[in-house]
């Protein structure tokens, strides 16, 4: 049974649509990746689950019961770090999570064990005396993903937690979020970029205009793609003769630096090499990339995941 399933919801904004028939479910200890351009829908999803806002239509259930946003058992079940930093700047580490921690009932003894708990997790241990507003970007994110975490969450929502932080708290944010993981934590994951959804996640939904188009695991998801090679070289490596010989292999499209070849569907690789080696062309001039849910999302929906 999933942990949390969603059964055709629905979320208006006034004349904009943020959610449009959305179901999806839910493995319990699993990693669910939501992947999306801006105004996807993300959000949305992860505020009608945390009861910060009402579906128009549609249903919710956490392991196989209805959620209903009023039941106090139901929410402690599920935590959410949102996209928007939600700490107090003029308070420390320790005074935020104490303040998250009565917030959701805790006191005494329990309190103070949740309070070190999320002070390790997030890596704040050393730290938690300063105010937030003298924290890094990424001290601040580790902090909004604690203090999701004070009152012992089964369901973990992560709205775009790495946003605005520098690579070195990226990958705390990654091993913190498997180790909750291998701790049996679900998760569920929002982001822009498919890089983070390939690394951390079992498996994604790929999200647009408040629809899910596809779920899956990467493979599955990858699976779909035209099987074509996407093949990479250097324009300054080439010949403008052999630069134009390329598009007898597929569909060739350039830039100032960089030549890239979308392979036709007869494409074979055996007679790419033999071509560059009868022109006396080095193979490691050519980098083939292996398709990526980027170009994925770009044949669902004609758009790029990024502008
Ligand atoms: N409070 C609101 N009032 C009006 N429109 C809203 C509100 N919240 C979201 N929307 C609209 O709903 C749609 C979905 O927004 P949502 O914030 O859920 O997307 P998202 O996938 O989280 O995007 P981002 O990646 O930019 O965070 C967008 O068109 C957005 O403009
Ligand atoms: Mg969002």
């Amino acid at each position: 049974m999933p942990i949390l399933q969603a059964n055709s919801l629905c979320k208006r904004f006034g004349s904009t649509p943020a959610l449009q028939d959305l179901s999806l479910e839910i493995q319990a200890g699993s990693c669910y990746g939501l992947l999306g351009p801006n105004g996807a829908g993300k959000s949305t999803f992860m505020s009608i689950v945390s009861g910060f806002l009402t579906p128009d239509s549609g249903t919710l259930s956490l392991a196989g019961k209805q959620l209903d946003p009023n039941d106090t058992a139901q929410k402690k079940k599920i935590g959410l770090s949102p996209q928007h930093i939600a700490l107090y700047k003029e308070l420390s580490a320790e005074q935020n999570l104490k303040l998250f921690g009565k917030l959701y009932g805790l006191s005494g003894k329990t309190l103070s064990q949740q309070i070190e708990y999320a002070l390790e997790v997030a890596q704040l241990a050393d730290r938690r005396k300063p105010p937030v507003k003298e924290y890094s970007g990424g001290m601040k994110r580790r902090l909004n993903i604690a203090a999701a975490l004070m009152h012992k969450p089964q369901v973990l929502l992560c709205d775009e937690p790495t946003v605005g932080v520098d690579p070195q708290s990226r990958n705390a944010i990654f091993d913190t979020l498997l180790q909750l993981k291998s701790e049996g934590m679900t998760i569920v994951y929002s982001t822009h970029y498919m890089e983070e959804a390939e690394r951390l996640c079992d498996q994604i939904a790929i999200i647009d205009a408040g629809t899910i188009l596809r779920t899956g695991t990467l493979d599955a998801l990858l699976q779909e793609l035209p099987r074509s090679n996407l093949i990479r070289a250097r324009a300054s490596q080439l010949s403008a003769q052999r630069q134009a010989d390329l598009a007898r292999f597929g569909a060739l499209s350039r830039d100032a630096a960089t030549l890239e070849l979308q392979t036709a569907p007869d494409f074979k690789l055996s007679s790419f090499f033999h071509w560059a080696e009868e022109h006396g062309l080095d193979p490691t001039h050519f980098q083939i990339a292996r398709p990526t849910l980027e170009n994925l999302f770009l044949h669902l929906t004609g758009k790029a995941l990024r502008e």
